[in-house]
Parts: C-alpha cells; structure tokens; sequence
C-alpha cells in the first residue's frame, strides 16, 4: 500500500517586524491588552507592492523543494490555501506556479478557500492524490498577506491585532512505509454561522443572506432591474464593508470545543491516543486556545508548539510555520507522531495525524 509523507517542508516570513507598541502610534489598543487576551507580542507585514501572498508562498515553496531533493520542476501538481489572495480571480495556485517557473502546462494548480484551517484542507488533498498514486510531487503552499486588507482605525482594533503575514509550504511524496506518512485526517464544516467571522464584499451576496439574518444595511446595490453595481458598490467602500469582521468571543467558546474533538477524532482513525502524540501544532489563533486545548487534552508543554507570539495569527499560513519552525529546531524529528489541527471561519475546522 502507499502511503502519502511530508518529504519537505519550509517557510517564509517577512523582515518587517511590527510590535504591539507599533501599533498603538495607529490605534487605541495596548501592549498589555494584546499580550494578555491572544499572547501576540509581534508579527511581521509584507512589503507593499514587492511581497504578495503568491511571492511569499513561492519563498516557502523554494525552501520546501530544497528540502525535499527536488526541483521546482519536478512539482506534479499545486494546493494553495489562503483567504488573502493577490487576487479575487485567478487563485493564488496559478501565481505560484509562475513565480516558480513551472508554467509548461503539465502542473495542475487547486485553490483552497478555507481560511484557518485551509492548510489543513489542503494537505488532505494531496495525501489522497499521492496516495492513490496520481501524483508524485505534490506541493502544498499556506500563505497570507493580511496586512493589506485590515482595519488599523480603532474600530478595527478586535480582528487587527491579532493578524499577521508569513508562508510555509510543505512537499507531499509517496511513501511506502507507515513509519513516514499521513496516517489520518478529519474535515468538518458548518456554514450556520458563516458571516460570524467573514470578510463579507466584494461578493455576490446582494445583501440575501444578512438581510435574512434581520441586517437593514444599505449595501447601495443597483434596483433588480438594473444589471451590474452588484459586486462593489459606493456604499461598500464608505461603510468599510472590505475589513474582516469577527465575534471574538463566540468564535473561541466554539474553537475550544471543537480543537480537543478533532485532535481524538484523528488519532483515533490512526488507532493512536494521546499518549502517542509527540508534538501537536495547533493552528495559531490565540495562544489562549492553545493553552485551553493543552489543559483538555494533558498535553505536557513539551508536546505543545506556538509560536503566535512572534507571527500573530496567520490563518492558513500558521501551521506549516509553525512544523517548519519545530522541525528546524529539533522539536519534531522523523519518525515523530505529529497531530495538526485548526478551526477558523465557515466555520471549519479539520485535524491531521502524520508520522513525520
Ligand atoms: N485593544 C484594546 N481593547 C480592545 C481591543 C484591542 N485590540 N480589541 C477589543 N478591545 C476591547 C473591546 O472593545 C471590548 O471593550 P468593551 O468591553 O468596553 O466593549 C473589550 O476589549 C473586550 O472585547 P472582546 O472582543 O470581548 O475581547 P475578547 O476577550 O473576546 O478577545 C479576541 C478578543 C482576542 C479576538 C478573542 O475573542 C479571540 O481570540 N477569539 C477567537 C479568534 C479566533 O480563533 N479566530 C479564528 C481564526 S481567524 C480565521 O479563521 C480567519
């Protein structure tokens, strides 16, 4: 039987290191209100107009061939996840692979809109295709520009804050032996609250389903009988409508539960317990559901790897830099149970258990 293996992996953050004090020149906000609800002290901004999430993508991917023993053109076939992409259309799968030279047209190139845990999505994709033998070099690319697309006014002080930007990618090869591979995954959706964490416009939705939900905005869209000025409209633009909006506190109590439940839900498919664990990575929203997560679990610090204090939230970026980080530090080594697990907008959440 084949099995699929995280062959390499690596990952890219930008030099511009913004503090918590940075941001306080811009906004109401303080170092100790950040440090003490999310545990961010740092992330880092890309540069504007040199570094996109496509540009950061391709670093992590280069890093991630090298380790692997292979080259870009070797790639079969490209998962992209991200919810900042450097366009609305095409993905962000079909610039990476430009920015890598690998545009013969032989490598096919996926789109995951899955936010947080679309990393996770992603890699659930290419195990099952070099599992079943269709592909050989799969590439697996997390990565987001946030800072583009963010609120710095006081109003957005709640989502702001926690976001950072950053890359990490990961090489998928078969492997014959159980003792390096992707041994389980878990997926989970539930749309019922969609637009609790959302970045609402641009967007088809023409108002339906918040009006639905008793929202009496004016979102300035054209009458019925008009055609077009249903994509962006005026309105849009002056309500800040663009800006992510999030309910902090229902997203956590529901994170909480359903981080713990995937984690056992995963391992259990692999016919492994907690015990086995040698490293989670859970997605880095806050450290505090990291924390949260440890407690319900009996995970030992050691059995544990954040890294939010330096990156902030970088959604579907946040794990593979976080594995890449543990790995290059001794952290994980081969042969290591390793479990990742992420919950985030959608919502959707999802697990993976993997012998490195
Ligand atoms: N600085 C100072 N004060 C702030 C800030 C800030 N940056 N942000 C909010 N506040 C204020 C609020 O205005 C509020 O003030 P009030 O009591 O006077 O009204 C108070 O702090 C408390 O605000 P809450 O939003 O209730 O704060 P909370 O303790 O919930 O922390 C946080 C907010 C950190 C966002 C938390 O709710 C959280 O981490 N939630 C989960 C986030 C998450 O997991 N998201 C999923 C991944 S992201 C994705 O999928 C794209």
């Amino acid at each position: 039987m084949t099995f699929a293996k995280i062959a390499g992996i690596g990952h890219y953050v930008p030099e511009n290191v913004v503090t918590n004090d940075d941001l306080t020149k811009v906004m109401d906000t303080s170092d100790e209100w950040i440090r003490e609800r999310t545990g961010i002290q740092e992330r880092r901004y890309g540069t504007k107009s040199t570094e996109t999430t496509a540009t950061m993508g391709a670093e992590a991917a280069r890093k991630a061939c090298e380790a692997a023993g292979i080259q870009p053109s070797d790639i079969d076939f490209i998962v992209f996840a991200t919810l900042s992409p450097d366009y609305y259309f095409p993905g962000c799968g079909v610039l990476v692979q430009r920015e890598l030279g690998i545009t013969d047209g032989e490598c096919g190139a996926l789109d995951v809109r899955n936010q947080c845990s679309g990393f996770v999505y992603a890699l659930s994709v290419a195990d099952k295709f070099v599992a079943s033998g269709m592909y050989k070099n799969v590439l697996v690319v997390g990565s987001e520009m946030h800072s583009m697309g963010l609120d710095f006014s006081t109003e957005g002080r709640g989502v702001t804050v926690i976001f950072g930007d950053g890359a990490g990618a990961v090489i998928v090869q078969p492997s014959d032996s159980k003792d390096s591979a992707i041994l389980a995954s878990a997926m989970h959706s539930d749309g019922t609250y969609a637009e609790k964490l959302a970045m609402l416009s641009p967007g088809s939705h023409g108002g339906k389903h918040l009006s639905a939900q008793g929202d009496e905005r004016d979102w300035g869209f054209a009458p019925q009988e008009d055609f077009g000025g249903i994509f962006t409209t005026q309105n849009m633009l002056d309500n800040g409508d663009f800006y992510p909006v999030m309910e902090g506190q229902f997203v956590f109590k529901l994170a909480v539960q359903k981080f713990p439940e995937v984690v056992l839900e995963v391992l259990a498919k692999a016919g492994l317990t907690v015990d086995d664990i040698d490293m989670l990575i859970p997605h880095q929203a806050n450290l505090r559901i990291a924390q949260f997560v440890q407690r319900t679990l009996k995970l030992r610090d050691d059995q544990v790897y954040n890294n939010i204090q330096r990156y902030g939230n970088t959604t579907a970026a946040s794990v593979p830099i976080a594995l890449s980080e543990a790995i290059a530090e001794g952290k994980v080594k081969r042969g290591d149970v390793v479990v990742i697990a992420a919950f985030g907008s959608g919502f959707t959440w999802a697990g993976a258990v993997f012998r490195y």
